[in-house]
């Protein structure tokens, strides 16, 4: 048994008693102090605490935290690797050098890729958007599922975890190489490359990919590109998604194509590539970078004439996003990226004037910027200027937190997620007569 299997096994038995010992003795403690409102409901749950979250939280004003405790600051200077930082949020700890060597080597022993899939790909059109190209590939790998043929046999729920677990390897070992393959295929026109089973796994990703990075510059900021998109929380869009369909007993491949299909989403995980678009059309605008004061005039014409500046607000966060300060603390010690595209000047001039310019629009609660409007323009100064390819890079990143999470809502031995729906008529009875009128549909 590979050592992170073991190590679950121990930690995962201790989450179980845990979260058994917190349901029976405390299940019927209320941990919300204000009652539901019609506006929760017709607003998207907004501000509803509807998750679970045990990976990582993030706090309104301080952003990510890994475990709850860890801030994302922290996070890159504990850790270089994704690998690292999965261990991490699956088991509590960080691994040792031994136990890092230890899961690096099962993760390349996991490395082939199933010729089936590779002819699914191969039969896909090469104009296909890159992350449906991933999401198709992705629901193929599913026939490798080790956790379907023993549920269906009948193994017993405290099994269920570690055979998530042993698909999620699997996909973690395999999916980063059908992301290069797709980069290749649609943007160069290329065979795909091996991966060179003696580098890291990002190392290995930006191998595949085939872009030169002699300077290891790509490498490094990809490592970190994956550590921050890895796990936000559970009630994201595809976090949350991820929780749905995992906790149906769905498959990793299957939930993973949920969570694909999610940050597909312009509002979502596509943000970054549309941030991209914004600045490539601020500079095309201009003919150059904008001064400061063009800048600020630019953008206060954008918003009031109804445009959406993807990659400002967000939905949980008031201030600046954390991963945000990362990305540009990694630009500050690293120069020679913004020597190399005026893009990367432009996201910063404009990270620096949004938040006044968006202050003037009393609608918008957060006028800060968040990673994806960073992370794009990051990408590009390295050479990967394709941004159709960019959401790709995320799905590859957030799978990491997805798969810890899973494993240990499973461990856990957590139920279907399924909470209630009313009709509009009814939350209007609600509104209008009283909420008592919704008590003959409460069922728990
Ligand atoms: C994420 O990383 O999932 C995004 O910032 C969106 C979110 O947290 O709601």
């Amino acid at each position: 048994m590979s050592r992170i299997m073991a190590r679950a096994e121990q930690r995962m038995a201790r989450n179980r008693q845990r979260y058994q010992h917190l349901l029976h003795e405390y299940g019927a403690r209320p941990v919300t102090e204000g009652a539901l409102t019609v506006e929760h409901l017709l607003r998207g749950n907004r501000g509803v605490p509807a998750a679970l979250t045990d990976t990582s939280f993030v706090h309104p004003g301080q952003g990510l935290q890994f475990l709850g405790t860890t801030s994302c600051q922290e996070m890159v200077k504990l850790a270089t690797l994704p690998e690292q930082v999965f261990w991490y949020i699956l088991l509590d700890t960080l691994p040792t050098d031994d136990e890092l060597r230890d899961f690096q080597e099962d993760l390349r022993s996991r490395a082939t890729v199933p010729d089936y899939a590779w002819a699914v790909l191969e039969a896909l059109p090469v104009e296909m958007h890159p992350m449906s190209q991933l999401q198709v590939v992705t629901n193929a790998l599913e026939g490798e599922s080790q956790f379907r043929p023993r549920y269906q046999a009948g193994m017993p729920r405290q099994e269920h975890w570690r055979w998530m677990l042993e698909d999620g390897l699997d996909l973690l070992a395999r999916l980063h190489q059908v992301a290069a393959a797709i980069y290749r295929r649609r943007f160069l026109n290329a065979m795909p490359l091996a991966p060179d089973l003696t580098l890291d796994w990002t190392a290995q990703f930006v191998q595949m990919l085939g872009i030169d990075d002699s300077n290891g510059l790509l490498t490094a900021y990809m490592r970190q590109y994956v550590i921050t998109h890895a796990d936000h929380e559970a009630a994201n869009a595809s976090a949350n998604t991820a929780a749905i369909i995992n906790s149906t007993m769905a498959t990793m491949a299957s939930t993973l194509v949920g969570t694909f299909a999610a940050l597909s989403g312009p509002l979502h995980g596509m943000a970054n590539q549309d941030a991209l678009g914004f600045l490539e059309g601020v500079l095309k605008h201009f003919g150059r970078l904008p001064t400061l004061p063009e800048a600020e005039s630019y953008l206060e014409n954008f918003i009031a004439a109804g445009g959406i500046l993807s990659g400002f607000g967000h939905a949980q966060l008031r201030d600046l996003d954390a991963r945000f300060v990362v990305l540009t603390d990694f630009l500050d010690r690293t120069p020679e990226i913004a020597r190399r595209h005026e893009v990367i000047a432009c996201m910063r001039l404009f990270a620096e004037i949004g938040p006044g310019v968006l202050k003037k629009f009393p609608k918008i609660a957060n006028p800060h910027p968040n990673i994806d409007f960073g992370s794009g323009a990051v990408l590009y100064g390295l050479g990967m200027t394709q941004r159709t390819f960019f959401t790709v890079l995320f799905c590859i990143s957030r799978m990491w937190g997805v798969i810890a999470q899973a494993v240990r809502a499973r461990a856990e031995l957590r139920p279907i997620i399924r909470p209630l729906s009313y009709t509009l008529d009814m939350v209007e009875a609600a509104a209008v007569q009283g909420p008592e009128t919704l008590r003959p549909y409460f069922t728990v």
